[in-house]
């Protein structure tokens, strides 16, 4: 008889975390799901992705940053896949907190409970943005878990079909500001794909995963497609990065954590994102499903 492995999702109330509890459920896994909100995975999220209350085995509440509430978050459990960060501004906390120490945390209550793989969520192109702080905490971690001794994978994927979604809700509004002349590549990748290659990894060596989606766009093409979806007529005006640079420098006086995590959307912008393609998800059929969401 085999016997059932536990794996925790941490990140489980997010775009990727709650496929991932998805993914793992239909691959047999036991999932402890590890949110800070447990209310919130009641619903679907705001891009599709599923209500996962009643999917997962077992809800954890806590949040990293209050570590007592992160104490025995890894009691009896094989794997830990860890979708966890920070892509929201917050007032008290920032990148460094949560992706970096948080997972940290999460890593060292592994490690006390001799977890056979930490599978890490980082993010593609790294080098090419060392100096963001979003990077700069994933790579602290990364890191960190490569020199643990833990059996580790990390995934680098390029950007979510959720990401793209904020172009959607921009073209509903009928304008979009365009950072650059849009020119540059991305394929990204439907949170459902993703989420295959992350349960892969559960059986995998240590290896960085770098991962995209099936179709490769500039990013104009993302938002002309966000506007068709939208049944509006493209309204698209270029920012030269200069200016969005010194946006990005006033903003940084009044609030650090919102600047910071500009920063990484302004940088994404300067060259191309295309990683390994996977997946057979296709961005329009995204747009059209938000599109028919909004409209119900
Ligand atoms: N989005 C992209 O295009 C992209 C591309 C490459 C890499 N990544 C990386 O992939 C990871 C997942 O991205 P995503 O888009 O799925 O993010 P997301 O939807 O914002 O999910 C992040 C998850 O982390 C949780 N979290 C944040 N702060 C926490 C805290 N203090 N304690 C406990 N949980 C906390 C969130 O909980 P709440 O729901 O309660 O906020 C949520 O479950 C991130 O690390 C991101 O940097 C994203």
């Amino acid at each position: 008889m085999s016997v059932i492995k536990k794996v925790l999702v941490a990140g489980a109330s997010g775009y990727l975390g709650r496929y991932a509890v998805k993914e793992f459920k239909d691959r047999g896994y036991y999932v402890r799901a590890l949110a800070r909100n447990p209310e919130k995975i009641k619903t679907a999220g705001p891009h599709t992705e599923p209500a996962i209350f009643d999917i997962a085995d077992e809800i954890f509440t806590g949040d990293v940053t209050s570590p007592d509430t992160i104490k025995g978050v890894c009691k009896g459990i094989d794997i830990v896949f860890s979708a966890l960060g920070l892509t929201s501004p917050d007032p008290k906390f920032n990148n460094y907190d949560v992706d970096y120490l948080g997972n940290k945390l999460i890593l060292e209550e592994a490690l006390r409970e001799h977890v056979s793989r930490f599978i890490y969520v980082s993010v593609f192109n790294q080098d090419k943005m060392a100096e963001i702080p979003t990077i700069k905490a994933h790579e602290l971690f990364v890191a960190d878990l490569k020199a643990s001794g833990m059996p580790w994978a990390i995934i680098r994927p390029n950007g979510y079909f959720s990401d793209m979604g904020r172009f959607f809700s921009m073209a509903q509004s009928g304008h979009i500001f365009m950072v650059g002349e849009g020119e540059k590549k991305i394929n990204p990748v439907h949170g459902a794909d993703l989420a295959k290659i992350c349960a892969d990894a559960a059986d995998d060596q240590n290896r960085e995963i770098a991962v995209g989606g099936p179709d490769i766009y500039t990013f104009r093409e993302v938002m002309e497609m966000a506007f068709h979806a939208s049944d509006k007529t493209p309204w698209i005006t270029p920012l030269p990065l200069w200016l969005a640079e010194g946006a990005l420098m006033v903003t940084s006086v009044f609030n650090r954590n919102l600047a910071d995590l500009l920063s990484f959307a302004v940088e994404a912008l300067k060259f191309d994102h295309v990683a390994p393609a996977c997946g057979t998800r296709h961005l329009k059929e995204f747009f059209a499903e938000l599109a028919s969401s909004k409209v119900q």
